[in-house]
């Protein structure tokens, strides 16, 4: 998974601006979720390019201090060159995985995670990870993908692979964007991970796209370990997944180009 993320990591650098723009309601949800104040500490777990955290730096200002952290280097790379890009002094990268955050206990006032948890073998550990390294009365944020038939910008990219290739994507008991997408998923993780104080709730997060070529430009080329897929297979084979796609997105043409729903998750736990 690792390798496979590295892989597409060179797509969410140049996509960067389009993820900040497509996850901005989210990113809001969890800022305001995280009720972050100047001069504290936070960390983004599978940081991407580091929206999120850098959206975060700019709040906790030039006392507070983020860490933006993914597993995949190559994403922390892009995350700290844009928060340079932002004159950001109080950001710093680091190389993690969720379910091994190496930080004492007690070492950030908030933690942040938009679309990572869901994609771990073990979300329980993360979920408790993500706690051990919460100070007293320190906030954790998740944000996961609702249903995936909820979120047709990535659902029918899925659908059209397995129509076409005939097996289920993402393979069953493989962790993917929509596995935490059942009700009541977040609150089990966080419950026994030990937040006793916690809420979840739902973020619309549509997305906007001028011509069905835009989409396809950006979201195969995002999709991890789908994009790795869809760039092993026979030309025509990828052609016929781009057809089918065309045809399901359709539905959702309007004057303005395509309106795509889309649905996110959003929990936050306090210590
Ligand atoms: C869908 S992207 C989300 C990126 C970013 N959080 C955002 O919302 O723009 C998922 C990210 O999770 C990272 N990731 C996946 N599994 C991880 C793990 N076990 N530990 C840390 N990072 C992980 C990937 O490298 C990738 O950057």
């Amino acid at each position: 998974m690792h390798a496979m993320w590295a892989s597409v990591a060179v797509s969410w650098g140049e996509n960067a601006s389009y993820v900040d723009t497509k996850g901005s309601s989210v990113a809001q949800a969890m800022l305001d979720a995280a009720h972050l104040r100047q001069g504290e500490h936070v960390l983004e777990l599978a940081c991407g390019p580091g929206g999120v955290g850098i959206a975060a730096a700019e709040i906790v200002g030039p006392d507070g201090a983020v860490v933006l952290s993914d597993f995949a280097q190559e994403m922390t790379a892009i995350a700290a060159g844009r928060a340079r890009g932002r004159g950001l002094a109080n950001v710093t990268t680091r190389e993690l995985d969720l379910e091994r955050i190496g930080y004492p206990d007690g070492s950030f006032d908030a933690v942040l995670c938009r679309d990572g948890l869901m994609l771990v073998a073990d979300p329980a550990t993360a979920m408790r990870e993500a706690r051990r390294v919460l100070r007293p009365a320190g906030r954790a944020v998740f944000a996961v993908w609702g249903p995936r038939e909820r979120n047709p910008w990535l659902g029918v990219l899925f659908d059209a692979v397995t129509a076409q290739l005939g097996v289920t994507v993402p393979p069953p008991g493989i962790p993917g964007p929509f596995s935490l997408d059942a009700p009541g998923a977040l609150e089990a993780l966080m419950a026994p991970a030990g937040f006793t104080d916690y809420a979840v709730g739902e973020v619309p997060a549509p997305m906007h796209a001028n011509t069905f070529d835009e989409w396809w430009s950006v979201i195969p080329s995002l999709a991890g370990p789908l994009a790795h897929l869809l760039a092993s297979i026979p030309a025509e084979v990828a052609e016929a997944i781009r057809t089918d796609a065309e045809a399901a997105l359709a539905d959702f043409g309007t004057p303005d180009g395509y309106q795509l729903p889309g649905v996110s998750i959003v929990g936050v736990g306090r210590r």
